[in-house]
């Protein structure tokens, strides 16, 4: 995600900003930005690649003033590029502005500036914020106290979409404008200087006193105030906070782990994921990056799934949605095996790289075998830019902002997501899927997010239960049809944050062979989700109970059978049996989670892991 930081008072503006995205560093970037107001002159430093990079540029042409702003970008729209970084500028240099989040309809509002004699230098969403204020100062006025953030609040009532946005300029050169819609800003407050930011840890060194704008404000910043109004100029009131974090904690947004952190974003993020491709009104689904014509969809006579770990767990799952929505042969292979084993693949297969860092070595190399078979490839990635995204012939991200925690969360239920529609998709291009149909599909995905926010309720039962079956040394994760994956995830989730041996298994495999293991100290967690599989996985639980075994459930809320039958229940709200792995996962991940933490684990740096394996 990109990261603002801005500062206002009477010291250099350049130290604070560089130190302020340097805090930010951790949602992920691909440039770097920062413009300066200096005796009513602006002047802007950025370029492609990391703050080094912009320090160097800065050393070689230093830029000063005690008024500035900075970004780090995560580009959404346009390549990571000098000319795409922001600060983005209007056509009279006047006006300068940083911005997170998407601007939606910022195609057709570019057409209109552009008709009107605005020049662009960047393709992003976010130059044209800075033509349409410039378009809506008030022509031959500007520089009249007030005309600017009037412009901006003009400029946000046309634009749809989200933003955090920072705007300085030359007509007015004593504050900076601020407005917010869906990506955070918070303003702090120090002794005759302001600070302004994406969140809260980069500005914490500064000042603990802050105030967090809330969706469709503005504000007016000088180095001793802060003004708020609404879009229609009416006065807002607000108070101040005072943060009680250390600097430490506060990177954690006041959670002990990034972990932790990042299962509670799962609802925010599954809504970044969603947003921008599915149309309200007509519930249509478009992935602009995609990148796939409905002719070469309609070709597609096989998709070959290809990922590592929790990446190739989420493609367990894509392939039962896109053979129940699309009715396409779908299989999934461990990257690493694909790329040696000289795949049977040609121009009609499909293959699906599923990555959160986009450089894990075993996909890219699989995206290459892939390639020089003659497959199409599309990427579902979480990082812009990233090596497998760039391989690839298209991509779709997930958009859950930057996962710190080695163990993945909010980039599987992301991908879970983007598989979903992704099947939706495909199976409505072969007039599999009517649009009514399509459309209760959505609704029930669109759902979703506050459903996960019930789930994660059950946060106090899972560190209960995790108290009881800490001191474990093995346990095994079973569940059946899109359970299944889960019960692998689930396993992995424990294994890799806690060093419990843990074994996810197919429920119907239990006679097979794992039914000897069990004993009355070997926990049996159990998917027993709502489905036609529900009668099968009660009698696996039954098996278990029957030698003695320990079962805890996860099951649909207020499921009697289970709750009789087992030993502990995870409940998860009713959802259709489609998407029920975004939902049960959840309870899995935090019981993982506090295991660790009561076993003292590095839970976000796990021994022997990397956050990306991007060796062999
Ligand atoms: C998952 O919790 C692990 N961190 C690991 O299995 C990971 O999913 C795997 O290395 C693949 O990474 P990727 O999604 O970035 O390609």
């Amino acid at each position: 995600m990109c990261g603002i930081f801005g500062y206002i008072g009477n010291k250099e503006a350049v130290p604070f900003l560089i130190e302020g995205l340097k805090k930010l560093e951790y949602r992920g970037y691909d440039s770097a930005g920062v413009a300066t107001l200096n005796k009513n002159k602006i002047f802007v430093s950025k370029r492609a690649g990391k703050i080094a990079a912009l320090e160097e540029l800065l050393q070689q042409k230093p830029i000063s003033g005690q008024i500035g702003i900075g970004h780090t970008r995560w580009a959404t729209h346009g390549k990571p590029s000098d000319v795409n970084s922001h600060p983005h500028e209007d056509c009279s240099g006047k006006i300068v502005v940083v911005h997170n989040g998407i601007i939606e309809n910022y195609l057709e509002l570019r057409r209109i500036l552009s008709d009107n004699g605005h020049k662009f230098t960047s393709v992003t969403d976010t130059e044209v914020l800075a033509h349409l204020i410039e378009e809506n100062l008030p022509a031959g006025k500007a520089g009249f106290n007030g005309d600017l953030l009037q412009a901006v609040a003009k400029t946000l009532n046309l634009v749809r979409g989200s933003y955090a946005l920072a705007v300085i300029s030359e007509h007015e050169p004593n504050k900076i404008i601020v407005a917010r819609h869906g990506s955070p800003l918070i303003i702090g407050f120090g002794s005759n200087e302001c600070y302004l930011s994406s969140d809260i840890p980069a500005m914490l060194k500064y000042t603990a006193e802050i105030i967090k704008l809330d969706n469709g404000e503005i504000g007016e910043v000088t180095k001793d105030q802060l003004k708020v109004f609404d879009l229609a100029g009416n006065a807002v009131s607000k108070n101040s906070e005072l943060i009680s974090w250390d600097p430490e904690s506060a990177e954690k947004g006041g959670y002990s782990h990034f972990m932790l952190k990042e299962i509670h974003e799962q609802p925010n993020a599954i809504r970044k994921t969603i947003e921008g491709r599915i149309s309200a009104e007509s519930h249509k689904i478009h992935f602009d990056e995609l990148n796939l014509s409905d002719e070469e969809i309609g070709k597609v006579n096989r998709i070959v799934f290809t990922a590592c770990g929790t990446s190739w767990h989420a493609a367990l799952v894509g392939e039962y949605l896109f053979e129940q929505f699309a009715r396409i042969p779908s299989e999934v292979e461990y990257a690493a095996e694909f790329r040696y084993r000289h795949p049977i693949i040609d121009e009609n297969t499909l293959v699906i790289a599923i990555t959160q860092s986009g450089e894990t070595a075993d996909t890219l190399g699989a995206v290459w075998e892939a390639k020089a078979q003659g497959a199409k490839v599309i990427a579902i990635c979480n990082v812009m830019g990233s090596s497998i995204a760039r391989e690839s012939h298209g991509v779709v991200y997930t958009n859950a902002g930057p996962e710190i925690g080695v163990a993945s969360t909010k980039a599987f239920t992301t991908q879970l997501t983007v598989l979903y529609l992704l099947a939706i998709l495909f199976g409505k291009r072969k007039g599999l899927i009517s649009e009514s149909e399509s459309a209760k599909l959505i609704a029930d995905l669109i759902e979703i997010p506050s459903k996960l926010e019930e789930a994660l309720y059950q946060e106090n039962e899972a560190e209960r239960i995790a108290e009881k079956f800490h001191k474990a040394t093995n346990a095994l994760y079973m569940g059946r049809g899109k359970g299944f994956p889960i019960a692998l995830e689930g396993a992995l989730k424990l294994k890799e944050v806690s060093y419990i041996h843990a074994e996810g298994y197919p429920a119907a495999e239990m006679k097979h062979g794992p039914i000897a293991l069990i004993d009355k100290n070997m926990p049996v967690v159990v998917l027993a989700l709502a489905g036609r599989r529900y009668e099968k996985i009660l009698g696996n639980i039954e098996e278990v109970k029957a030698r003695g075994g320990i079962v805890i459930a996860v099951a649909s809320e207020k499921d009697q059978a289970i709750t009789e039958k087992a030993d502990e229940v995870l409940c998860i709200p009713k959802t259709s049996e489609a998407l029920s792995p975004i939902l049960a996962v959840v309870p899995l991940q935090l019981l993982a989670y506090y295991i660790a933490v009561k076993r003292g684990c590095h839970v976000d740096q796990p021994r022997n892991l990397a956050k990306s394996v991007t060796v062999e």
